[in-house]
């Protein structure tokens, strides 16, 4: 818990929100998936120190909840960026190109397929088809599709995305 100046403990904001979703949730089967949820919700993602909370107050031992959020996708255990890059590495796209296209985010921003870049501006994902062969080779930053992509453009594109 955080201290004020004047020496009081500080209850955390995010830390009272997920107080009131383990009372909302509290004696319910069946809790843990949307506890997570609305935990990485609260945090962005979800800490160890979150997961520990979730366990105890749910009673669920700390390895199912880690196994858990391991097993699905939509779960992460490290921060993630305000922009989520998703470069399309499926065959139209690969074959139009899509290499080049990851390659010259991953030199510009420095980072790795499933990175976020220290500042936390952007997180960078491969994926498979994403459903717009049509403009291959394509890249998704959140919701914003961008397809017929040069390895030029790159840079111009990220930089729009603060
Ligand atoms: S293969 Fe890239 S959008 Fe379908």
């Amino acid at each position: 818990m955080a201290i004020c100046q004047c020496g009081n403990p500080v209850e955390d904001p995010k830390q009272q929100q997920l107080d009131a979703v383990f009372a909302k949730y509290s004696g319910q089967k069946g809790a843990l998936i949307p506890v997570l949820q609305e935990a990485q919700n609260i945090y962005g993602y979800l800490p160890t120190e979150v997961l520990e909370q979730i366990s105890k107050n749910l009673k669920i031992p700390f390895s199912k909840v880690y196994g858990v959020v391991t097993f699905y996708a939509q779960f992460h255990l490290k921060p993630r960026g305000r922009n989520i890059i998703r470069v399309c590495l499926g065959t139209a796209c690969h074959v139009r190109g899509g290499a080049k296209i990851f390659d010259r985010i991953r030199t510009e921003l420095t980072i790795d397929d499933g990175e976020t870049t220290p500042d936390l501006r952007y997180t960078l994902e491969s994926v498979a088809c994403i459903g717009a062969c049509g403009l291959a080779p394509v890249i998704m930053i959140n919701d914003d599709t961008h397809g017929r992509l040069t390895p030029d453009q790159i840079a111009d594109i990220l930089a729009k995305y603060e």
